[in-house]
């Protein structure tokens, strides 16, 4: 039986850098979910007769809000919908889900590397039939329907069983549940070669995968264990939990502790790696070595010859405008175009849509390529096993070997954290007003060559998106400055630094960046504005 329930619009439901992203203790609020499903829908223009993939990192309120978001779509006339067991489904598992069955849409309830738990965040993303995040049209129609809903159509009828795999129906509408795990596992095994890597784990190589109690887990015990003959236990937290049983799920040397203490030992494995709350998210890690993900994006496509799935030639690359110019160096070298592009995944989709792109990255530990249309945890993660594999080299030696031919980019991101919005919003304004009037003004050695707002025009869709602020000095060092938009308190301003050297490689990034991070703060006035001395975190 459907139900139209009437209800009023909340003011809030405007998505970020990826999906919409809110404190649990926001969501939990009447029909909010409701809401902002039904203005979805609307926004679309319908659900009628499509399909949809859904599923979601497994935090808290992911086994309430898929029941309401269910019972949703069945009373708009939806044909079908795919879910993950339980309720499950990686990001990047959702991504190739929808794109195998030419689904019409997806959605995965995930708030990413926030931490979960009834106090901490959730969150929904919203793909559309390419697989990838909505465009911020889409999204900010979404927002203009959240803010005049009147009521919201649901299928009055009992929780639906997401336990077993197979066929079901709620009203007319069919749900298949399905295990994402296998049609990753299948897509993985196109692109890898997963014989080499067998022959490594063999060889008695070490691993250790860190899944921080989130939802790669599964995935991780299924591809490295049982499948590529990694010792049992190389996989670490790989049990999903509702509040990944107190850990920040953010793969990087701050939060994934567990991890980098061991790779930091005497007993380390050969290998370390970390995927995030969704599983989009990578960090790379030798013994006693650490790969910043700006140098992974580059690195990987500089040896894309030894993946099979690559082998005969790739499109070009992109990175986000705050990551470091390193892979612009090696599509240089390649002879391949370099794109920059604002932050967010979405901005990557019409590039590869387009076949412009096949690899791409961001400094926030996310690479992937045109497999799928989101970030991939642990395709990452097999990259670097098959090009360990193949060449018999450690995670160091790649890296060194990167730097010799290429110079090091030094590169850390500065995080100031929790700042009130109207003070950061000035900031940023007057900054940008500021940032050109600095060109040709030295700074101790930086002398500012280019400085203004970044704005990105789109090659395919014609649109131009604005995304930070830029300062080019003319010894090759940049400075990025832009606000989060994935935050759930308050305004995050984040410093992006970095220099170029050509033959020193074994300095401190914090060493080799400290003047310019006095420049970075200085010209941006944090102290002044923001009362805030020191970053809150620095990756
Ligand atoms: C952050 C990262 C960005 C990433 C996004 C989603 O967004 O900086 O690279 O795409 O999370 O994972 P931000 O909070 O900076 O807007
Ligand atoms: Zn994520």
């Amino acid at each position: 039986m459907i139900k139209t329930v009437q209800t009023t619009p909340y003011t809030d439901q405007k998505m970020g850098t990826a999906g919409i992203r809110k404190k649990v203790t926001d969501v939990v609020r009447p029909n909010y979910i409701e809401n902002f499903i039904q203005s979805l829908f609307d926004a679309i223009g319908g659900v009628k007769g499509q399909t949809f993939v859904i599923g979601g990192d497994g935090r808290f309120y992911n086994d309430i809000a898929i029941q309401k978001i269910i019972k949703i779509a069945a009373a708009n006339g939806m044909k079908k919908l795919i879910i993950g067991q339980n309720g499950y489904m990686s990001t990047p598992a959702s991504s190739n889900v929808l794109l195998k069955n030419h689904a019409d849409g997806g959605l995965v309830l995930s708030a990413s590397h926030n931490p979960g738990g009834e106090k901490g965040d959730f969150g929904i993303k919203y793909a559309t039939k390419s697989g990838g995040q909505c465009s911020s049209q889409i999204s900010d129609a979404i927002y203009a329907k959240s803010k005049e809903i009147s009521s919201f159509k649901i299928e009055d009828a009992p929780d639906v069983n997401l336990k077993n795999i197979g066929m079901q129906k709620l009203g007319n509408m069919e749900i298949e549940i399905i295990d994402p795990i296998v049609d990753y596992v299948e897509m993985m095994q196109n692109i890898f070669d997963f014989e080499a890597i067998k022959k490594l784990f063999k060889s008695g190589f070490t691993m250790c995968f860190d899944a921080m109690n989130a939802v790669t887990g599964p995935y991780a015990i299924r591809i490295f264990e049982e499948i590529l003959g990694a010792p049992k236990g190389s996989v670490k937290n790989f049990t999903p939990k509702p509040d990944f049983g107190g850990l920040h799920p953010d793969p990087n040397l701050i939060y994934a502790k567990e991890l980098v203490d061991l790779m930091y030992s005497d007993h380390a494995p050969d290998f370390g790696a970390a995927n995030d709350g969704d599983g989009d998210r990578n960090m790379i890690l030798g013994r006693k070595f650490f790969v910043t993900p700006s140098d992974n994006l580059a690195l990987l496509t500089d040896n894309y010859k030894l993946i099979p799935a690559y082998k005969n030639g790739i499109h070009g690359v992109a990175k986000s405008a705050a990551t470091s110019t390193a892979v612009c160096r090696v599509a240089k070298a390649l002879n391949v175009d370099c794109y920059e592009v604002p932050t967010g995944w979405k901005y990557f989709c019409n590039l590869m849509d387009s076949k412009r792109i096949t690899f791409c990255g961001e400094e926030s530990f996310g690479a992937g390529s045109s497999h799928i249309r989101e970030k991939d945890g642990i395709w990452a993660v097999l990259f670097w096993l098959n090009i360990l594999a193949v060449t018999g080299k450690t995670v160091e030696e790649v890296v060194r070997d990167f730097w010799k031919k290429y110079g090091r980019s030094y590169y850390l991101r500065f995080d100031f954290e929790g700042i009130d919005t109207t003070v950061a919003d000035k900031l940023m304004a007057d900054l940008e007003t500021k940032l050109p009037t600095l060109k040709g003004k030295d700074f101790d050695g930086y002398k500012v060559s280019e400085a203004g707002a970044f704005i990105y025009h789109d090659p395919v869709d014609g649109s131009s998106t604005k995304n930070g602020l830029i300062a080019w000095f003319e010894n090759g060092a940049r400075i990025v400055y832009r606000l989060s938009g994935t935050g759930t308190n308050g305004a995050t301003l984040r410093v992006y630094l970095e220099v170029f050297e050509k033959s020193n490689f074994d300095a401190e990034p914090k060493k080799m960046l400290e003047r310019l991070a006095e420049v970075a703060f200085e010209i941006a006035e944090v102290k002044a504005r923001t009362g805030k001395a020191k970053a809150d975190v620095i990756t």
